[in-house]
């Protein structure tokens, strides 16, 4: 098997693809055959060194492929079934041996690539606004970098949960009008946060830092919540002021798709069936472009540069 891993000691960012023996597969693990990988700007933030040495480190979170082989105790999937996979890394490979929990079987209706990006954007949407819309009014709804991968997914599915006015902060023009084009109501610039009303919304959800996180808080009304769900800027963490949780009756929530599905393998394996099923079905959509692997590193400053609208998948 091939795989990209990061060298970014030295000043040196690049990507470096080594033939590698796969891991070990456990009873109840599969080999996954990748045709697809999905990017996501974490694998460019990763890459890119600010988060730090990664030295070693193979980014990707979920994939697409074949089932090559599978662990003993494994009875819910064989050999040559096609199937979406979530992994902690280890998505950039051609091949990918993960805990059969984390894998999903997918069928013609959706196209080759869409199941290596149906996963963690459409589980982290979905399980965090569900959160969230149990703890009070759930009916304004801003999204920041709302055509963003995982910007996508919270709008759509906020609507899908009975949201009646959903926003969207994007970046440029182009992205304006996608989110129109998406279904959001306003659109607001990210250069123009002071243009967004104050003290409107029930749900902010911020996967972006810096300002959005700062002016978050401003924008909601009473019983509203921020979800922190990201850190696109790459800037360092804003504070909250404790005392405005308080006298203002608001809320943080913060939601890791990562350590949600260790938490609790059976319900993360319910909502992956269930994204899989929503995207293959038409339900919900995800804009998405399909590029060849020797455009990697391209596709990642594309990233890195806020570029992307949607998704990017890479081809093996
Ligand atoms: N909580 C979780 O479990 C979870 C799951 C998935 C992703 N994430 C996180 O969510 C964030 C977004 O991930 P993604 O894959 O959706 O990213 P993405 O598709 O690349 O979207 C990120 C968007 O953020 C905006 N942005 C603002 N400042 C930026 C900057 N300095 N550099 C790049 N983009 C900037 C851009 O949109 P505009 O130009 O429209 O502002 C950009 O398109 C990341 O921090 C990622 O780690 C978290």
């Amino acid at each position: 098997m091939k795989k990209y891993m990061i060298n970014n000691r030295a000043g040196v960012s690049e990507l470096v693809l080594e033939e590698a023996q796969p891991s070990a597969l456990g009873e109840r693990d599969v080999e996954i055959q990748v045709t697809h990988s999905g990017l996501g700007l974490i694998d460019a933030l990763q890459f890119s060194g600010v988060m730090g040495d990664m030295q070693g480190h193979t980014p990707g979170l979920e994939v697409e492929g074949f089932i090559r082989t599978v662990g003993a105790a494994v009875t819910n999937l064989q050999e040559g079934d096609r199937v979406a996979a979530m992994c902690f890394g280890a998505g950039l490979a051609t091949v990918l041996v993960t805990h059969s929990d984390f894998v999903v079987k997918i069928d013609e209706r959706m196209p080759a690539g869409m199941g290596a990006i149906s996963l963690v954007n459409t589980v982290t949407a979905k399980e965090s606004l569900s959160i969230a819309r149990t703890i009070g009014r759930f009916e304004r709804v801003l999204v920041h970098a709302g055509v963003g991968g995982l910007g996508t997914q919270f709008g759509q599915i906020a609507s899908m949960l009975d949201a009646k006015h959903i926003d969207a902060v994007v970046g440029n023009d182009e992205k304006a009008i996608l989110a129109k084009d998406m279904g959001y109501h306003d659109v607001y610039y990210r250069h123009a946060l002071s243009d967004i009303p104050e003290d409107f919304y029930d749900v902010v959800i911020d996967s972006v830092g810096a300002q959005a996180t700062t002016s978050s808080f401003e924008k909601l009304r009473s019983g509203g919540r921020v979800i922190k769900v990201g850190n696109s800027s790459g800037k360092e963490a804003q504070q909250f002021d404790s005392l405005k949780f308080w006298f203002e009756n608001k809320t943080v929530i913060g939601f890791n798709v990562g350590l949600w599905i260790m938490e609790d393998t059976e319900r993360a394996h319910a909502a992956m069936e269930w994204a899989v099923e929503q995207v293959a079905e038409g339900a919900i959509r995800i804009p998405y472009e399909v590029r060849p692997v020797a455009q990697l590193e391209d596709s990642l400053a594309d990233l890195l540069n806020g570029k992307v609208m949607g998704k990017l998948v890479v081809e093996w």
